[in-house]
């Protein structure tokens, strides 16, 4: 009977140390599999090779005892496998020995082929080592191979402790396929924006060319006819009367020089319009006023449309109505004889360089002239930009409206097509953009 009992307590105590065993064996494998998945965290950020590698190198020692650890990389082209990083740094006769042996019988590029590890009894040290060879593969890579020599046996190295180095040589592969991806698409990003550079350099060089040619024309006009005039002041006894002809033509030249330099003075240095928030109608009928009374002669029909619910805008008075002048002006110069002239406000949403969309008020003036071809549309809002005959126009006025409405915060577009008449459009940012009551 006692001996019954003693029987069953020592198999119960059996029972419950191959409990603890498994509990212990289940926590070390759960810390196991933990080390592998952080392991990826262990990098440091931008990761690059060769801290991959310092990591993984160490990380593998925390799964065997290693003597070396090396990572061969294959050349793209030949295809020939290279040392790309080894721990320690340098390797011994031996170890050489080896690697040149394995390389040569083909051991390397089987491993890589199979995408399976593989343990390998070594053949060139004294002492009894083992090869454990570690293929870095993706899906879509191969990027080399890991060879481990450690002192233990073969025999001794368990399957689990192999799948575990398979596992965390798969890990390591991910990783540096994915920084050799980035690195890549770094590359490309970096080409594209010198790419986009290039072309917006090329952009202003045109631009800069075509305003200078604009320029000198503008320029040379009027110092041709002061100097001309002044050579016939000086040539000969003029009576008073020609000489105050000449004069008050003179001056005109010198206003109209003044007038282009004050302008210029715009781009060199823009600055924020001081806004207010007004209703835009009462500044579109000023303006319009102001052009009907320039062109008497233009029997020009005029639609306004004021949408209903059309919200006050945040805007700088003059020269809002300077800019609608200018709009005003070239579409009566547009329409030489007669057409129609449509102004419709109206509160739109556009979208602008970040992609976000804004809500805006949207000032559409569209007439039914001659219209823009395609290929000068893009540059009608250059300086001096202009097909206007030599002296009569300056080719400033657009880009001026321009300049003067992106310094309220709003911008100007320009549709149109060769005998279609032209609509140009200025947005201006509305009262919640200022956060102000109307003035009106
Ligand atoms: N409504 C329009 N219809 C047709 N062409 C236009 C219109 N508005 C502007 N343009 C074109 O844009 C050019 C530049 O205009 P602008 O800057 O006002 O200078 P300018 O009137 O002195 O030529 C004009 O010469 C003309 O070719
Ligand atoms: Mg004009």
């Amino acid at each position: 009977m006692i001996k019954s009992i003693e029987r069953s307590a020592h198999s119960a105590n059996q029972r419950t140390r191959d409990v603890d065993n498994e509990r212990q064996a289940i926590l070390e494998l759960v810390q196991k599999i933990e080390n592998l998945i952080y392991f990826p965290e262990k990098i440091e950020k931008p990761a690059r090779i060769p801290n991959i590698w310092e990591v993984f190198s160490k990380e593998i020692k925390r799964y065997i005892e290693t003597d070396v650890c090396a990572l061969f990389r294959v050349d793209d082209q030949s295809h020939a496998f290279e040392l790309a990083h080894c721990s320690p740094d340098d390797l011994d006769e031996h170890c050489r020995r080896e690697i040149d042996a394995q390389i040569e019988c083909g051991m390397f590029a089987w491993i890589i082929n199979r995408r399976q590890p593989a343990l390998i009894p070594s053949l060139v040290f004294k002492k009894r080592k083992t090869l454990i060879m570690l293929p870095l593969t993706t899906q879509t890579q191969t990027l080399g191979l890991v060879m481990v020599v450690t002192g233990i046996s073969e025999g001794a190295i368990t399957h689990e402790r192999l799948k575990l180095l398979a596992i965390l040589a798969k890990q390591c592969a991910l990783i540096m396929e994915n920084t050799l991806l980035f690195a890549q698409l770094q590359k490309e990003h970096e080409t594209l924006q010198n790419a986009q550079s290039r072309i917006i350099q090329a952009e202003k060089f045109a631009a800069f060319g075509r305003m200078t040619s604009g320029a000198f024309h503008e320029f040379l006009n009027p110092l041709n006819i002061l100097s001309g005039h002044l050579q016939l002041m000086q040539m000969s006894e003029l009576p008073p009367a020609k000489i105050r002809e000449y004069a008050a033509l003179m001056q005109t030249q010198t206003d109209r020089i003044a007038s282009m330099v004050k302008s210029l003075q715009r781009f060199s240095s823009p600055r924020k319009s001081e806004c207010q928030i007004l209703q835009l109608h009462p500044l579109i009928m000023a303006a319009l006023d102001n052009t009907r009374a320039r062109f008497p002669d233009h029997r020009i029909r005029c639609d306004v449309v004021v949408a209903a619910d059309c919200p006050p805008a945040n805007v700088n008075r003059e020269e809002f109505i300077r800019v609608l002048m200018h709009l005003f002006d070239n579409a009566y110069e547009a329409m030489p004889l007669d057409g129609t002239l449509r102004i419709r406000l109206e509160q739109d949403v556009i979208e602008d360089i970040r992609n976000a969309h804004k809500e805006m008020i949207a000032c559409r003036i569209n007439d039914s002239g001659r219209g823009i071809p395609a290929e000068n549309l893009a540059k009608i809002f250059d300086p001096f930009y202009t097909t206007k005959e030599v002296g009569a126009g300056t080719g400033l006025n657009l880009s001026i409206s321009y300049a003067l409405i992106q310094s309220m915060g709003g911008t100007i577009t320009a549709q149109s097509a060769e005998g279609c008449g032209a609509t140009f459009t200025v947005y201006l940012p509305g009262a919640e953009a200022s956060g102000e009551n109307c003035c009106d």
